[in-house]
């Protein structure tokens, strides 16, 4: 039920238990049997103030209840220590109505004012993006997403990985072997290989190492061709970027690099604050900055005055909430990185920085691949990201292939399923947990799948288009009351979407929302299977299951859209 509906119904209960009427409406619950009613008011907290037993408490003011005759509620039952409402089908579909017709479906403005940030994908210069930059990357998007529907501003960062030593080194291996590869036609795969060749060659020749070190020194003093081919380096990584981040349709809305904060000025400030605060301490020759036991100290600055990863990081987070003014600051980041971030943000509160708290790591797991021999993945190399995008595309072709050879645009289709499939894979699984990555089970069309919800849109889709065409209507209303079971369920269910997204967000766990498309898909099919449409004579009975396929769609279908999932015309 809307949240506005049970705080005016909450309004009603005022007198019959100890606590104002926004906190009992925060109180109530999804039954957890879907036959116990459809919303639930557990009344364990007021047994000690009220000195009742639960189940005593739940009986007597339920009959309280029944006794008010609220409208809309058309039964009332305590079981155990909840009391189970069961509202009326008229008070259903007039809520239902009111909730999908709202303009922006499911949105509040909670975060309205605030500006979050949110620091996503961000994979490092010459090297491919790897299954981690997968889930950085749809993550990261996806939370971006959600802090949209709470009324935020928020402002996507691509905080690129294109400092350090590796970049002088790369600079001086191009400049010694980069006539040797096809810069010209395969710029990306070259300098990836440049990166592999140099680690390669240093095991013979350890003297490398010293000449890329050299080299990095004369990068970060300002030598001017160095910097032309660092710079090089960098477009010929964005392009190849953008082509995944474009399949993805993931968008940034701000790329500051690590070497943004590279610039003296930036990391000598670092350095004076730190040193105000005498939070800075020489060991070994290095600056650090001392936690406690359990961690090890935060490197500031190395012997040789070079800044490092966190140092960077600190400068990043100053630059993101005293020079942006943001509010939020999220890092969409693999768990590997957990020591990193708590030593970052534990410096940033030593150096009393109120907004500390507002900044948080959004973690990961790790991809555990079922059948890596099924791809093509360059024996002991890292998995990419695109080969990974590839293998589901082709899967889904197949797939089509025997299903539906007739289909029109059966590329297209399969690019969009393929790639849904796996963005809805990742978003499904707790982000915390590792994910077991079965080929099958991700592009399956029946199953707890991306494609299943693509599909569940694509026959509502369908059906729209046939009634369209049989009734000469572009669009249909609720002509009368629902009553079926199957009905009900649908649209109760498809009601909490607004809360689906808020907790999705406050959690940074977009698992919720994917769960929850998982259960309106199910519900529709229930809905499908009992329900008959173009078939019955009863017009207005047919048009009112019109407007709740076309309603299914537009949950389904912005719900997807928060996950950055698009669906096809037909599958
Ligand atoms: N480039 C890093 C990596 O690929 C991720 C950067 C995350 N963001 C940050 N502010 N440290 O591992």
């Amino acid at each position: 039920m809307l949240k506005e509906k049970l705080l005016d119904f909450s309004g009603h209960l005022t007198d019959l238990l100890p606590l104002e009427k926004t906190e009992i409406s925060n109180l109530f619950e999804k039954p957890k049997n879907k036959d116990h009613g459809h919303t639930s008011l557990p009344v364990f907290r007021f047994s000690k103030t009220l000195k009742k037993a639960p189940p005593v408490l739940a009986k007597e003011v339920a009959e309280q209840i029944i006794n008010k005759k609220i409208d809309g509620v058309k039964e009332v039952q305590a079981v155990g220590g909840f009391i189970n409402i069961t509202w009326t089908n008229g008070y259903i579909l007039e809520n239902f109505k009111e909730f999908i017709n709202e303009e922006k479906l499911g949105y509040n403005d909670s975060g309205k004012g605030r500006k979050l940030i949110i620091d996503y994908s961000s994979p490092n210069v010459a090297k491919p993006m790897h299954v981690g930059h997968l889930r950085a990357t749809i993550i990261g998007q996806a939370i971006r997403n959600l802090a949209q529907t709470q009324g935020f501003e928020v402002i996507g960062l691509n905080h690129l990985g294109d400092w350090g030593v590796q970049f002088g080194k790369l600079a001086w291996a191009y400049k010694k072997w980069g006539s040797e590869y096809d810069f010209k036609n395969d710029s990306f795969n070259s300098l990836y290989s440049l990166y592999v060749r140099f680690h390669k060659e240093v095991e013979e020749h350890p003297e490398y190492e010293k000449e890329g070190a050299a080299a990095f020194k004369r990068l970060e003093e300002g030598d001017e061709e160095l910097h032309k081919i660092w710079k090089e380096f960098i477009d010929i990584s964005m392009a190849q970027y953008q082509k995944t981040w474009d399949r993805l349709g993931v968008k940034h809305d701000l790329v500051k690099g690590e070497s943004f904060y590279a610039d003296p000025r930036k990391l000598d400030h670092v350095v004076d604050l730190l040193e105000k605060k005498e939070l800075l301490e020489e060991s070994e020759g290095a600056w650090v900055v001392h936690l406690d036991e359990k961690r090890p100290p935060c490197l500031i600055k190395k012997s040789d005055g070079a800044s490092l990863y966190a140092t960077r990081d600190i400068a990043s987070a100053l630059y993101r909430m005293q020079d942006l003014e943001c509010d939020v600051n999220l890092y969409v980041v693999g768990s590997e990185q957990k020591l990193h971030f708590s030593q970052l943000f534990s410096v940033l509160e030593k150096m009393d920085y109120p907004w500390a708290k507002d900044c948080h790591h959004v973690a990961f797991g790790m991809y555990r691949f079922k059948n890596v021999g099924k791809m093509s993945s360059r024996k002991g190399q890292v998995i990419r990201l695109d080969d990974v995008l590839d293998k589901a595309t082709e899967m889904v072709l197949e797939r089509i292939n025997s299903k539906n050879p007739d289909l029109k645009n059966k590329d297209d289709v399969a690019e969009i399923v393929g790639v849904g499939a796996v963005v809805f894979n990742d978003l499904l699984n707790d982000r915390v947990k590792d994910v077991e990555f079965d080929w099958e089970k991700v592009t399956d069309f029946e199953g707890d799948s991306g494609p299943y919800v693509q599909y569940s849109a694509v026959r509502c889709k369908s059906l729209l288009r046939k009634a369209k065409e049989k009734l000469k209507k572009d669009s249909f209303d609720f002509a009368v009351t629902l009553s079926e079971k199957a009905e009900i369920d649908l649209m109760n269910l498809m009601m909490d979407y607004p809360n689906i997204l808020s907790n999705s967000y406050k959690t940074f766990k977009p698992n919720y929302l994917a769960s929850f498309l998982l259960e309106v898909s199910r519900a529709f099919s229930s809905f499908y299977n009992k329900c008959p449409i173009l078939s019955i004579e009863d017009k207005a009975l047919m048009e009112s299951r019109l407007a709740l396929v076309s309603a299914t769609l537009k949950v389904l279908e912005e719900g997807l859209k928060v996950l950055n999932i698009t669906s096809p015309e037909e599958m």
